[in-house]
């Protein structure tokens, strides 16, 4: 168990509105934000980013929706923060995420989800990696 997790607000979640209301669910469920940035991927970051995905039928798609607009990029501090965060967004897919989940709430579908959550401990820090150097934590 780890207290840091990653998270990214998504291109489809950003563009609609939902970015203040999300964070604002995140602060009140008890993270403290370690680090922020909105900015965006382009598809080369993007398929690194999910490289672990490369080969699946969805991998395209989502390299193409993870790089067609901002993103808000954070890493997140709280104890069991990958799992209690996981919990907070709700499943992949928001057809079955559970009522009151960020993706419940604010998701489209399976690919266009809203919100993206680490999940195990060592993804946490090696996703957080991949957006922030040590000196833009706090
Ligand atoms: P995320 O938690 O960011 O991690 C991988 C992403 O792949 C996932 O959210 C979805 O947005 C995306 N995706 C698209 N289609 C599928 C699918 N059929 N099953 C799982 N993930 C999918």
């Amino acid at each position: 168990m780890s207290n840091i997790t990653f998270t990214m607000i998504k291109p489809d979640a950003f563009a609609n509105g939902h970015s203040g209301a999300i964070l604002d669910k995140i602060i009140k469920a008890g993270f403290r934000i370690v680090a922020l940035k909105l900015t965006s991927l382009s598809k080369e970051k993007a398929g690194a980013f999910y490289a672990v995905h490369q080969g699946r039928p969805f991998y395209d798609e989502l390299v193409e929706f993870m790089s067609s607009g901002p993103i808000i990029a954070a890493i997140l501090e709280k104890s069991n923060a990958v799992e209690d965060f996981r919990k907070l967004i709700g499943a992949t897919d928001p057809a079955k995420a559970d009522a009151g989940t960020i993706r419940k709430l604010f998701a489209e579908n399976v690919g266009r989800n809203a919100i993206h959550g680490s999940d195990s401990d060592e993804n946490a820090q090696i996703e957080g990696g991949f957006f922030f150097s040590s000196l833009e934590r706090y």
